[in-house]
């Protein structure tokens, strides 16, 4: 087809769903500012826009709490039985050695705006670690190498970006020389966007020659996963399961033979890690049962009654919050894939998002003016025939950067990263200087090449020096 014949057939397309709006300055474009708008409306997905208009601009199009749902089970951060003792012992070995077979690799969903951290490039390039300021990407870098060595074996490492950040992504690793894991055992790959819309329900502009998008939210791994080729790579290594988390969180043990055998034993197809909720109304997804399925109900969606429920010991009876931490077997997502027309639900968000005036002028709006739509990769969960939750402890593993300041900011990620050496250090019976309020009075900062766990501190606790008040300690 001709530029100008694809041009006609597209600019009828767009009549048809009522977006002819998105080409309104193409004549006064030029062809080089043309042919990337048109490559942008060439993935639009034609047939569906009018019912996403439908569902999501016109009515809020958000998914109905279930009438019925309970509790979701989970494993418990120590088995509480002999007959789980003796479960997670054979679930350790079992993961241990399919880790060391090769059979799992890393995958962290980074394709994110970062817009509450305000941070320039992509949030993976924030300096994070105590002393040695390293990156959320070299911290998990350094992981992934650990346990590589641990394992004697190699660990292949997917990154999902967005089409916003891909670029900058792919020079922080270069620039960093894929951070020691060697350019082959580091695949980097893009999410699918989204068209943004306006309260009228057209599509908006983020330039004369450009439609407004954003990338579809973590929930468009299992599609990019696929559509990339990053499954495809799996295979041919003899990759069969993920082990999935988000970009912002440096405490997170990445590779758990105790999660990779537990998603094993009990044939899931997409599991997680919980922890217990801070409160009632802690801002994180609610692991709940619906119909016999894991499901995880957001924290705006869960009645209040719900939410404050106790049980007879006082504790929640919705206590398991979601972290955003998976294993997801190559299988499933396989399985999720093969019909072609997977899709997740849409989440709606009211956003301000900048456009263009009539004229063509830029716009950055002071209050909300349109609905980006996002998926969530936990609404899979349902999808798997099985799906386990085990819980972890939030001091042990989460510690997200998510905000400036305050709640979930860098500052309290931090000390979370020094509160954790220090309980790894004094458990290996080593004395932490403490304050009066119980913090420790020094400043820690474990390598992973040093530990990744507590069990490995202790086994070299004769290379840690005296620890003082008041004193730096980087352990390498
Ligand atoms: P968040 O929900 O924290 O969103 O993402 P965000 O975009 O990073 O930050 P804000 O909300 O703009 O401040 C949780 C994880 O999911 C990834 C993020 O990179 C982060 O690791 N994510 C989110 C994607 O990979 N793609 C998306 O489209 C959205």
């Amino acid at each position: 087809m001709t530029q100008n014949a694809d041009f006609d057939a597209l600019k009828t397309q767009l009549n048809d769903i009522g977006q002819s709006q998105v080409l309104q300055f193409s004549e006064n474009l030029t062809p080089e500012q043309t042919a990337p708008l048109l490559e942008q409306v060439q993935k639009l997905d034609f047939a569906k826009i009018p019912g996403w208009v439908d569902q999501y601009v016109w009515n809020d199009g958000s998914l109905k709490v279930p009438e019925v749902f309970e509790p979701a089970p989970s494993y418990p951060v120590e088995p509480k039985t002999d007959e789980q003792t003796e479960k997670y012992a054979q679930a350790r070995k079992i993961g241990e050695s399919l880790i060391r077979e090769g059979k799992v690799a890393g995958f962290v969903v980074a394709g994110g705006q970062g817009t509450r951290l305000g941070f320039d490039g992509p949030k993976g390039n924030y300096p994070t670690s105590p002393i040695k300021k390293k990156t959320l990407f070299q911290i998990f870098a350094e992981n992934l190498l650990a346990a590589a060595k641990k394992y004697g074996t190699s660990i292949p490492w997917y990154i999902m970006t967005s089409p916003l950040n891909y670029d900058a992504t792919v020079e922080i690793f270069e620039n960093a020389d894929y951070y020691g894991l060697g350019k082959d055992n580091v695949f980097i790959f893009q999410q699918g966007t989204l068209p943004n819309f306006g309260f009228d329900g057209k599509i908006l502009l983020a330039g004369k020659d450009r439609i407004a998008t954003s990338p579809d939210g973590h929930g468009g791994s299992l599609k990019a996963l696929y559509n990339s080729g990053a499954v495809a790579d799996m295979r041919k290594r003899g990759v069969e399961l993920l082990s999935y988390w988000q970009v912002d969180n440096p405490l997170i043990h990445l590779i758990d033979p105790l999660f990779v055998g537990l998603h094993v034993m009990d044939k899931a197809g997409m599991s997680s890690k919980a922890l217990l909720k801070a409160g009632p109304l802690e801002k994180v997804g609610n692991f709940c049962q619906v119909d016999g399925k894991v499901t995880v109900i957001e924290y705006s969606d869960l009645p209040d009654e719900a939410a404050h429920r106790t049980n007879e010991d006082g504790s929640l009876a919705f206590e398991l919050g979601s972290i955003g931490i998976h294993m997801i077997s190559i299988a499933f997502i396989e399985k999720l894939n093969a019909d072609g027309d997977f899709a997740l639900p849409f989440h709606r968000a009211v956003k301000k998002i900048p456009t263009i005036d009539t004229e063509g002028n830029p716009v950055k709006p002071e209050e909300p003016n349109g609905i980006k739509l996002e998926t969530f990769v936990f609404d899979a969960i349902p999808m798997a025939d099985n799906s386990i939750i085990l819980q972890t402890r939030r001091e042990e593993e989460f510690a997200p950067v998510k905000n400036a300041t305050g709640v979930d900011s860098a500052e309290v990620t931090y000390q979370m990263m020094i509160d954790r050496s220090a309980a790894w250090l004094e458990k290996a019976g080593i004395t932490v200087p403490r304050k009066a309020d119980g913090s420790p009075d020094c400043v820690l900062e474990i390598s992973p090449s040093f530990a990744l766990d507590a069990a490995d501190v202790k086994a070299k606790v004769d290379q840690v020096p005296e620890i003082t008040a008041d004193c730096e300690i980087y352990l390498d």
